[in-house]
């Protein structure tokens, strides 16, 4: 059978969840590409089954993308997804409606199972919606297969092997999202697994033997998975005098993170390459707006941290790169970037924002110069991350390195809160009010003096955090994080504390705080309890990411901080829950955490657990 009908074609009319249907698919063990939407009807129909993404049009307007509408009259088996279902419908003569109100979030739809795509389900199944407009009527042929409330949410045309879902079963908040991708992949496009790790590490050796032929590769280490797995891979098609691996300690990563990386690609026969700047770092200055800002160790602002360390990055890289007298002209840049980087998404996601940080941080004089040139190479760029910790797995990578979860560029510089007052707004009373209405004769609710970052409809938003005292009943408190945002803007995210309920006027004070030997400590011992204990309960893989944050808030004890324990459940880093205590992760794991860091790291007093979702909150509290 020819490899084309062996790979799903996927069509993006410019949504936000493509690459994310393209990952799941690929997690299934089946080829993908990502296609323009209007990819001839003659060629789609070569492949084994075409899946149309949503997008943010609506089939009647004018600048809706175009697209090949012979593609229905093939034989191919199509599953259009949201937008994708409309324009299946609207194909089949089927009407689309323009509701008033747009439906969003999680809902219970109502399934019928006998439907092929539906198959193995139950009759009712939670899953993400993000729509304004719907199919009102079904086209020829067609006949409705899940409802939410009034609402049509899925339509088919078995015979012709065409599904459409109004959701999205590509997100983790479609519970079994998974399950219907398998059954369009399997059962109705009789697909098979066969697109393997191993074939995909063999492309991978080839493609980088094939680009950098007998040249030298600069690759800049980060610690995390993806540039050790680069590494490797590069160490494994190229001589070892060839490559050249440099790794910045900049004193902001986790607990002996740049030792362990060295061990590791030592234990390969790599060499890296690692230069100590931590002191460096801490003095570092740089300019915005063609102002000199204040030094990392006085600056406030996330942003500028950012700044700073980025900045400070590409300059201690770059001194470290001419050390290495490379001959220029015989250089390619070895890049870590996964599949996901390089499709375009149109949309302005949380992650496209994260991703320009990244880049920025592998911007030295010589990097720019070899990507102008397009002297690069990336041997992950088949990749997803999970597909890389698998391969890291084989590459025989020790656990932790291989579990490791995504770390931000910036490190720990970002998860620590800086504030030299509490924040308090000129509504601080009135939100305050607002905010302790919440309260329950179990629970005492407080407006806390500082923000944190969030994504609240269409933006990013920098908020006041609300925590929550009182009995750690898990399941009232996951509620309450998703009614106080929605009433109260104000408010992004809101933490359950463990201990007693503070008074009001201790609940205000905060201890100044900013990058430090000093912070940088007790956020690294912190930091590494948390690790150990998910490392030893072997909770690191179900949780795709553990920031943990060190909070200037005292609660009326001089000198004192608190840890925030974010938890984040997530494939697609885009939407995401906390781990629920008690399901995702024991309630003994997290008072041992909780104990160990009250006894063990100086100067923190308070142990907060994150309860809120992504949106309204972001992953990252800065
Ligand atoms: P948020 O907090 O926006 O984070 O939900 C989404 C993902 O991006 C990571 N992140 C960063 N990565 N530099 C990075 O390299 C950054 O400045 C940065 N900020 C957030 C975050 O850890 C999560 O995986």
């Amino acid at each position: 059978m020819s490899s084309k009908k062996q790979t799903i074609a996927i069509l993006d009319a410019g949504a936000q969840y493509g690459k994310v249907i393209d990952r799941r698919i690929r997690e299934l063990s089946v080829r993908s590409e990502l296609l323009p939407f209007n990819t001839s009807a003659k060629k789609l129909a070569q492949y084994g089954a075409v899946i149309i993404s949503g997008g943010p049009e609506s089939v009647y307007n004018k600048t809706a993308p175009e697209y090949d509408a012979a593609l229905f009259s093939t034989k191919v088996p199509i599953l259009g997804i949201c937008y994708g279902m409309q324009v299946m419908n609207y194909q089949a003569n089927g009407v689309i409606e323009r509701k008033s109100t747009r439906e969003d979030g999680q809902h219970e739809v109502e399934l019928k199972n006998d439907c092929a795509l539906f198959k193995g389900l139950s009759d009712r199944e939670v899953v993400l919606m993000s729509h304004g407009d719907t199919v009102d009527q079904v086209g020829e042929g067609f006949s409705v297969t899940a409802k939410s409330g009034d609402l049509i949410a899925g339509i088919a045309n078995e015979a012709k092997k065409q599904y459409g879902v109004q959701f999205h079963p590509e997100v983790d908040l479609t519970e079994h999202g998974r399950h219907i991708l398998e059954n369009f992949v399997f059962a109705v496009a009789a697909l098979e697994p066969t697109f393997t790790i191993e074939n995909r590490e063999e492309q991978a050796i080839k493609h980088i033997k094939k680009t950098v032929g007998d040249r030298h590769v600069l690759l800049l280490v980060s610690g995390g998975i993806d540039s050790t797995v680069a590494a490797v891979l590069l160490g494994k098609a190229i001589e070892p005098e060839k490559l050249h691996l440099l790794h910045v300690d900049s004193g902001l990563m986790r607990k002996e993170e740049s030792a362990q990386v060295a061990k590791a690609l030592a234990a390969v026969g790599l060499k890296l390459h690692v230069v100590d700047a931590t002191q460096e770092f801490l003095e570092a200055t740089t300019e915005i707006d063609g102002k000199q800002t204040v030094t990392l160790t006085e600056a406030l602002n996330p942003e500028v941290k950012r700044k700073i360390i980025g900045d400070t990055f590409i300059a201690v890289a770059d001194r470290e790169v001419a050390r290495l007298q490379l001959p220029e002209n015989e250089v390619v840049l070895g890049q870590g970037t996964l599949r996901p980087d390089l499709i375009e998404s149109a949309s302005e996601t949380v992650s496209a924002t994260a991703q320009t940080i990244k880049t920025h941080h592998n911007d030295t004089a010589l990097v720019r110069r070899l990507r102008a040139a397009n002297r690069v190479v990336e041997p992950l760029s088949e990749y997803h991350k999970d597909e890389v910790r698998q391969l890291a797995e084989e590459l025989g990578l020790p656990a932790e390195l291989v579990w490791r979860q995504p770390f931000p560029g910036p490190g720990l510089g970002i998860r620590i809160l800086c504030a030299n007052k509490p924040y308090k707004t000129k509504d601080f009373k009135q939100v305050a009010k607002q905010a302790a209405g919440f309260s329950t004769g179990s629970h005492q609710v407080a407006l806390l003096p500082v923000r944190t970052v969030g994504v609240q409809g269409d933006g990013r938003t920098y908020s006041y955090l609300v925590g929550v005292f009182g009995s750690a009943d898990w399941q009232t408190l996951f509620q309450l994080a998703r009614d106080i945002p929605k009433t109260i803007h104000a408010v992004n995210r809101v933490a359950y504390f463990w201990g007693d309920a503070p008074t009001t006027a201790d609940s205000q004070q905060i201890t100044s705080t900013t990058v430090t030997k000093k912070t940088l400590t007790q956020l690294r011992a912190a930091d590494a309890i948390v690790m150990e204990e998910l490392l030893r309960y072997d909770l690191v893989r179900g949780i795709s990411q553990v920031p943990v944050v060190l909070v200037p808030l005292s609660f009326g004890k001089t000198g004192a901080r608190s840890i925030a324990l974010r938890t984040i459940m997530t494939n697609d880093f885009m939407t995401g829950k906390p781990a629920l205590p008690g399901e995702d992760i024991p309630i003994a794991v997290l008072t041992t955490m909780v104990e160990r860091i009250l006894s063990e790291v100086q100067g923190v007093e308070r142990v907060c657990y994150d309860v809120t979702s992504k949106p309204p909150a972001t992953t990252e509290w800065e």
